[in-house]
């Protein structure tokens, strides 16, 4: 799930996580943040850490670890879909790109997701954790299961910049 707040709701999101077990995380500056990028919240001792991307300028949140076989997901490549109406002959090789940096794909075994809802392209009845992130007076936040974080205090997100 995601949220873009803008202006003064974003009190009203704040007041109705903190009542949830749940942290808040400021991940840095959105005007630091463009779209096509990703920042992210380390693992640390043995905590997944998770993954924020900007995608076309919606913020969204998923927990690195890949629900296959706990593989560093949020580290993987960001790209689209490939689609063909037919199987690509040597005389016909037009395929298209679909959802172009919406879908992430696991290091590990190439499993895809769509970094939009979690949800496995590979196996329907999969999905990744997913956080809400909105932006909260010029930073970008995410509001994430404590068992996924490191100890207090989260590390500078911006140290953990992926392109
Ligand atoms: S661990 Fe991610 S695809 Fe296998």
């Amino acid at each position: 799930m995601s949220e873009q707040v803008a202006g003064g709701e974003h009190s009203a999101l704040s007041t109705q996580h903190s009542a949830l077990n749940v942290r808040r995380v400021v991940v840095g500056p959105a005007a630091e943040f463009p779209a096509g990028t990703r920042r992210m919240i380390v693992p640390f001792r043995g905590r997944a850490g998770i993954g924020v991307f900007n995608v076309n300028g919606t913020y969204y949140a998923l927990r690195n670890l890949c629900p296959h076989k706990a593989g560093p997901l949020c580290t993987g490549r960001v790209s689209g879909r490939i689609v063909a109406d037919a199987p690509p002959t040597a005389a016909n090789t037009n395929l298209d790109i679909v959802r172009d940096g919406e879908i992430i794909r696991c290091p590990w075994h190439l499993w895809e997701f769509d970094i939009l809802t979690g949800r496995c392209l590979v196996d329907a009845n999969m999905r990744v954790k997913t956080y809400p992130a909105s932006i909260e007076a010029g930073d970008v936040v995410v509001y994430a299961d404590p068992a996924d974080l490191p100890e207090q205090p989260v590390p500078d997100a911006r140290k953990g910049v992926l392109a």
